[in-house]
């Protein structure tokens, strides 16, 4: 695996490149880093030119202050592209990461060669879910990331072991980073009316013990969109590619 930097939009974007074929970029969700691939990757090399960022402001990736959206760091995709030399590329999203990958291929409709969405959603949010996140993020703000860190860690599996590893990952992420995407994804647009118009290939992947981001959400998009593939994970909660790396994989193969 070769990890790199790439001066992108002012900021440094830290990503890794891995395997042979078509151009795959695969984008983690909150507030987590491009780690959170790891088990997939290796499955799909053989198949995959196989791109991993850390979004702005999570991994190794610079934290900016400003203000931003899911269009911000859909733009930060379409210039590390740029850097590779990459005109189209498929773009498989985790959750927000999902959100991430949807704006990109509403902004970038030229170089989306197919769309995976993994235990995400085109929904926005209702109001009250919205509001929670300004809350949290000013809780972040005032006591730090362990807040999010310590209430998400068993939610997003029900594995013990995964979850104390993915607490020590949440706990790494940067307060700037944490609160920017939270606001971020309280303002996202509603993706779904738009995404059942979706001329090219649409992948969805989800646990059907997710207890985040309910299994309903694919079945909902699957439904306004009848050529979307939907693979339902039995037993897989909010983290399939760490929980069921193989079946995600083999998923994602259908954005070849
Ligand atoms: C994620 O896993 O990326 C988040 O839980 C998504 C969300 O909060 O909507």
């Amino acid at each position: 695996m070769k990890s790199a930097t790439a001066r992108v939009n002012g900021i440094n974007l830290a990503y890794s490149r891995t395997g042979t074929g078509k151009p795959l970029v695969l984008v983690h969700g909150f507030p987590l880093d491009g780690s959170t691939w790891a088990s997939v990757i290796p499955l799909l090399m053989a198949k995959f030119d196989v791109i991993v960022p850390d979004l702005r402001g999570f991994g190794q990736s610079t934290a900016t202050d400003d203000p931003i959206s899911m269009g911000t760091y859909a733009n930060d995709l379409a210039a590390l592209l740029d850097h590779l030399g990459i005109a189209k590329a498929a773009v498989a999203g985790h959750s927000m990461g999902g959100y991430v990958s949807l704006a990109f291929a509403k902004l970038h409709p030229g170089r989306i060669a197919g769309l995976g969405l993994v235990a995400s959603q085109a929904a926005a949010d209702a109001p009250d879910k919205k509001e929670g996140r300004y809350n949290t993020a000013k809780a972040v703000e005032e006591q730090g990331v362990s807040v999010v860190a310590d209430g998400m860690a068993n939610k997003l599996t029900a594995l013990p072991d995964l979850q104390v590893c993915l607490r020590d990952l949440m706990r790494r992420q940067r307060t700037g980073g944490v609160t920017a995407a939270l606001r971020a994804m309280a303002e996202r647009e509603d993706n779904l009316a738009w995404l059942a118009s979706a001329d090219h290939p649409v992948v969805l992947v989800h646990g059907d013990a997710d207890a985040l981001i309910p299994a309903d959400r694919s079945h909902e998009i699957a439904a306004a969109l009848p050529t979307a593939k939907l693979t339902v994970i039995p037993g897989a909660g909010h983290m399939p590619m760490l929980e069921a790396p193989a079946a995600v994989a083999e998923a994602l193969l259908a954005l070849i």
